[in-house]
């Protein structure tokens, strides 16, 4: 059995949830259920990352300790992914033991391979942020940007991972794997750091204590980051399983925003050759979702939750316009007025009409009951091919594309209903072709559609009289023309995307 292992970025509990974290969220979600409707074994992963100073300060800013407000932010996030219908299989929080073990497990192989050694480092620091800063980014030559108070020169040692003895493995790599990152483009720009040249990266810190202790040496923790990446590891048995990890890895799907690419496409497979680990399978690198023209941010005050836009869309319609509208790879604006056109065009109209109609019809020509598909029907091969289309998109990462493949099937459906009018017909044989062959359609896209519209399909599949769960069937046999089961009842019932008008 292929085995598909998608993960999401683990969050900062710093910020609260927005739509841009539902967008990767959304799409992972969506590929895990392709991947379960193609008979793969998934494992689905996202979670939380809790560590390091940006969350020590936030706890502190809401007078709670780290651990607190940590555990009330990723509730958050557990909550507004159920509110999506996230289907994830593990949610993990890099405060559990179980990261703390396999993170220094993992540091330690490459430790002792020789990876890791340390070094004095010395900076501009801010006491008050505990950071070190640049002589660029200083006030006035060397004001804090922002405390406005002096920095200190500060010498600590911190643990220096040899990132830049990893340039020939990680070119080399990126050779032999050509798919490994994508879109092309991003491929292109980690391929340009590694050959700008890079250089060795400080992992560890004195100054903090929120955070995994370095195993070797208890006064140093690890910089947020190099715990944070290890969650890929951990939540397959990484140390812990060794049968579980060597399922899983190296079967790791990771989807990043670009913001987050130096660290998931150049560190993170450096170090896990470090530590004598293959890099993952594939890293798709997606752009920004941006409000009105800007990445959305607390300081921006643009932030958009789900919670804002579900009780006018509803989860089918908040899942199928990120999916749909927002392509994954470039950056894409978002807006309200987009998302009506889009909801009330595919979902309202298209999709909304096709079932309305199909049941009205077939309670007043056949009794309510749904007659077989014509096994030649024109419709026939349009559905083979629109699974074909679907198929390849969502293997490569493109919902967007899937998705429009998919609404070609209902677009012809309807255009075919239109041609033949079985609403001005007499029952009989020409009528029930007709409607058998919507039918067999609906049936069809409830199954493509599905992961995307985690409600809706079912709500299809169950008004045109079929059992069971969308989400138990296999594809492709499934999706084969002729499965509709001609006999069944089907339920005419208000309208499945009320238009918004708003
Ligand atoms: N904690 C790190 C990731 C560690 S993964 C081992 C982090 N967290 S984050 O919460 O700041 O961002 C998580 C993801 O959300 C990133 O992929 C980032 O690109 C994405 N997004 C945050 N704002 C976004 C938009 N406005 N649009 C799309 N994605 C955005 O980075």
């Amino acid at each position: 059995m292929t085995r598909f292992y998608v993960t999401t970025p683990i969050y900062y509990v710093n910020d609260a949830p927005h739509i841009g974290h539902a967008y990767t969220t959304v799409t992972a979600d969506a590929l895990a259920r392709w991947h379960r409707l193609i008979g793969d074994d998934v494992f689905f992963l996202t979670g939380t990352d809790e560590h390091g100073l940006k969350v020590q300060r936030a706890a502190e800013a809401n007078g709670l300790t780290p651990m607190e407000h940590a555990d009330r932010t990723s509730d958050r996030y557990r909550q507004t992914w159920a509110g999506l219908d996230i289907s994830y299989d593990d949610f993990i929080r890099t405060t559990e033991p179980r990261h703390y073990q396999a993170t220094q497990k993992l540091m330690q192989a490459a430790y002792d391979n020789g990876w890791i050694e340390l070094r004095p480092y010395e900076g501009l620091y801010c006491v008050s942020c505990e950071a070190y800063y640049t002589e660029g980014e200083l006030i006035d030559g060397n004001l804090c940007p922002i405390h406005r108070t002096p920095v200190e020169m500060l010498k600590e040692e911190n643990y220096f991972f040899k990132l830049s003895e990893f340039s020939d493995r990680l070119l080399e790599w990126f050779e032999q794997k050509p798919g490994a990152v994508t879109p092309e483009a991003k491929r292109n720009e980690a391929i340009g750091l590694i050959k700008g040249g890079l250089r060795d990266i400080s992992i560890s810190r004195t100054s903090i204590t929120w955070g995994v202790p370095v195993p070797w040496d208890a006064g140093h923790v690890f910089y947020v980051w190099y715990d944070a990446l290890i969650n890929y590891a951990t939540a397959v048995g990484y140390g812990a399983d060794p049968a579980r990890f060597g399922a899983w890895w190296p079967e790791a799907h990771h989807l990043i925003g670009k913001d987050i690419l130096r660290f998931h496409c150049v560190y993170w497979p450096a170090l896990l050759m470090a530590a004598g680990l293959e890099p993952p399978k594939r890293i798709a690198v997606h752009g920004f979702l941006l409000v009105g023209g800007e990445k959305m941010s607390k300081s921006a005050l643009n932030q958009i939750a789900p919670a804002d836009l579900i009780p006018t869309f509803g989860v089918d319609g908040f899942r199928y316009h990120f999916l749909r509208d927002q392509t994954f790879g470039p950056d894409g604006d978002f807006s309200y007025e987009g998302m009506v056109a889009r909801y009330n065009a595919d979902l309202a109209n298209n999709l909304g009409n096709l079932l309305a109609r199909v049941s009205t019809v077939v309670e007043r020509k056949c009794g309510g009951i749904g007659p077989a598909p014509d096994p030649e029907s024109r419709l026939a091969a349009i559905a083979a091919s629109v699974y074909e289309a679907a198929a390849s998109a969502w293997e490569r990462i493109a919902p967007s594309e899937a998705l429009d493949a998919t609404w070609r099937l209902v677009r012809e459906t309807n255009a075919a209903l239109e041609a033949a009018e079985p609403w001005k017909a007499d029952p009989g044989p020409a009528v029930n072709a007709v409607l058998g062959d919507a039918l067999e359609a609906l049936r069809i896209v409830a199954l493509l559609a599905s992961p995307a519209l985690s409600r809706a399909s079912q709500e299809i599949w169950r008004r045109i009289g079929l059992a069971g769960a969308v989400s138990e069937q296999r594809l492709p046999e499934a999706a084969a023309w002729g499965g509709y089961p001609a006999g069944s009842r089907v339920e005419r019932a208000g309208p499945l995307f009320p238009r918004i008008t708003e």
